[in-house]
């Protein structure tokens, strides 16, 4: 895709096993027949949550972050809630555990933790005079609420803005972007008669994120040019039509190509009343330019400019797994961000079969100022608390691998917490002057990439001497939340044991309580 990105264009290298229109028809008349097979013996149909109980049971499979049944995810996209159901939509390839095939799917919840899987929204497609292949890149979708579009058939509807990746024989030809729409709460979708509605003509040029701007009643759009390290505003009345605004960038980190832009107003906790803009985009890492992560900046938008006088990356997450996080659109009392728990590093190699990828629980965002600094602060949503099941009294018995632990640090410098422990692996969490560590070296496997042992470290504030940790432990994922939100270090491991025996350094811990979580999947 582009010289940066050479490891990946490589990695996301696959099999030519594509669609033919004659597999496609195959495909359906299989489908159909299966419908019909399933209506007559009384089953449900094939995307219900039957049996999922059985499927989600595999080692390392998280129980309550979401994964797909099966198959390869990156990015989360077109998050929007409709209707009553919060949609979660997906980089997805429907036919492998490593990237290719790129397809939307597909998934709606009522509270962002349990999720139903649907069928597939979007699916790449062949040309049929060029038989080129185009892959649904990620994007956005909004809720087009007074039919701006025209494309509603009632006052409303979905509308999904992606990038079509156009593509000969794994060589990238251009990146536009299309839309569809859907007028059945996103349960089928028409592609666009039109396609494509923005075109610079260039190879890399992806990632829209769209959202409606009250104050000027417009829709407004934020992409990125990955390897200019820009981020480009477009607006629109209709979402059909887009003319750019402005331009943002080349600063920051530019050690990796800029991907997955977003742009939302949040409230300043600790300032009543008062809000700030925030320019998050998924590029480079505090760990450095072997690893890819998020970065945001933090300024004000006028409707055509987004302006920040910062110079310098804040990262969003200091652990290696946090990637490609969007927010949710048409949620109007809160900002939550889903990213996706990989780095590109070495995602297609990570040991769980059959399913490889997952994303982490939902956060709600908001800023915190600090002398004349603004920072982000990140929170899992309330309703996460209904995931609790019993509280678990003593916690070195405890032998499940899916739980939450709220503690206080005592205030001496060392290990807090081992997670996975046993004889030969664990992964510690510790603090040392002013920096929080969840070492991971010698947690389990580490030996399926050179970078993936590695010991993750966010700095904290260190002038009242107070340190909080809010951590879920989920089979594979870890997700450690610092003082309120004020740093997050997200994180995959595969231990070899069966379960998560936590040991607390009673010298180095205050309090501590911990919860078993439910599964979503039961
Ligand atoms: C980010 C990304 C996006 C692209 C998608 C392709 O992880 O590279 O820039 O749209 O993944 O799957």
């Amino acid at each position: 895709m582009d010289e940066d990105r050479e490891f990946l264009t490589e990695d996301r290298k696959f099999e030519r096993k594509l669609i033919t229109s004659r597999n496609t028809n195959i495909m359906k008349i299989n489908y159909i027949l299966f419908c019909l097979l399933t209506l007559l013996m009384g089953c449900k149909p094939k995307t219900s949550n039957n049996n999922r109980e059985a499927k989600y049971s595999e080692k390392y499979r998280p129980q309550f972050h979401f994964t797909p049944e099966k198959n390869w995810i990156n990015d989360p996209n077109g998050l929007v809630f409709y209707e009553g159901e919060y949609h979660l939509f997906y980089q997805y390839n429907p036919y492998g555990d490593k990237w290719g095939h790129m397809s939307w799917g597909h998934a709606v919840s009522k509270d962002m933790l349990h999720w139903e899987h649907l069928p597939i929204a979007l699916e790449e497609y062949l040309d049929p005079k060029t038989n080129d292949s185009t892959m649904i890149f990620s994007g956005t979708a909004v809720v087009d609420k007074n039919n701006t579009s025209g494309l509603c058939e009632g006052k409303d509807c979905l509308v999904a803005i992606y990038t079509s990746y156009l593509h000969k024989n794994n060589t990238g030809l251009r990146q536009h972007q299309s839309l569809a729409y859907s007028n059945d709460k996103g349960r089928t979708w028409k592609r666009y008669d039109k396609n494509p509605i923005l075109d610079i003509q260039r190879k890399d040029f992806r990632d829209p994120k769209v959202f409606w701007y009250e104050f000027q009643q417009k829709w407004v759009m934020v992409l990125v040019v990955p390897d200019l390290y820009k981020v480009q505003l477009y607006q629109s009345k209709n979402l059909l039509q887009w003319d750019l605004m402005s331009e943002f960038g080349k600063v920051g980190d530019t050690t990796k190509i800029w991907e997955c832009p977003d742009l939302y107003q949040l409230p300043v906790e600790n300032e009543s009343g008062k809000s700030k803009w925030v320019l998050s985009l998924s590029g480079g890492h505090p760990a450095g330019p072997a690893f890819v992560g998020m970065q945001y900046f933090i300024g004000e938008f006028d409707g055509t400019k987004f302006i920040s006088t910062q110079k310098e990356a804040k990262y969003i997450d200091h652990g290696k797994d946090f990637y490609a996080g969007i927010v949710y659109n048409n949620v109007n009392d809160r900002t939550v961000m889903i990213g996706w728990i990989n780095n590109w590093t070495y995602a297609n190699e990570v040991p769980t079969s059959t399913w490889r990828g997952g994303f982490s629980l939902p956060r709600q965002l908001s800023l915190k100022r600090k002398n004349d600094e603004y920072f982000l602060l990140q929170k899992t949503i309330a309703e996460a608390k209904s995931l609790r099941s019993e509280e678990i009294k003593d916690l070195e018995k405890f032998n499940g691998s899916s739980l939450e632990i709220e503690l206080e640090w005592n205030g001496a410098d060392g290990t807090i917490l081992e997670l996975f422990s046993n004889r030969d692996e664990k992964t510690v969490i510790a603090k040392r002057d002013n920096i929080v560590f969840v070492n991971r070296a010698g947690s389990g496997i580490v030996d399926f990439q050179s970078d993936f042992a590695s010991n993750d470290q966010a700095s904290i504030d260190g002038t009242n001497q107070k340190l909080s940790l809010h951590i879920f432990v989920d089979q594979s994922i870890i997700e450690v939340f610092v003082n309120d939100g004020e740093a997050s270090i997200t994180s995959q491991v595969f231990p070899r044991g069966e379960n998560t025996i936590v040991i607390p350094m009673k010298e180095n811990v205050k309090s501590i309580r911990a919860w078993e979580l439910k599964s979503i999947w039961k």
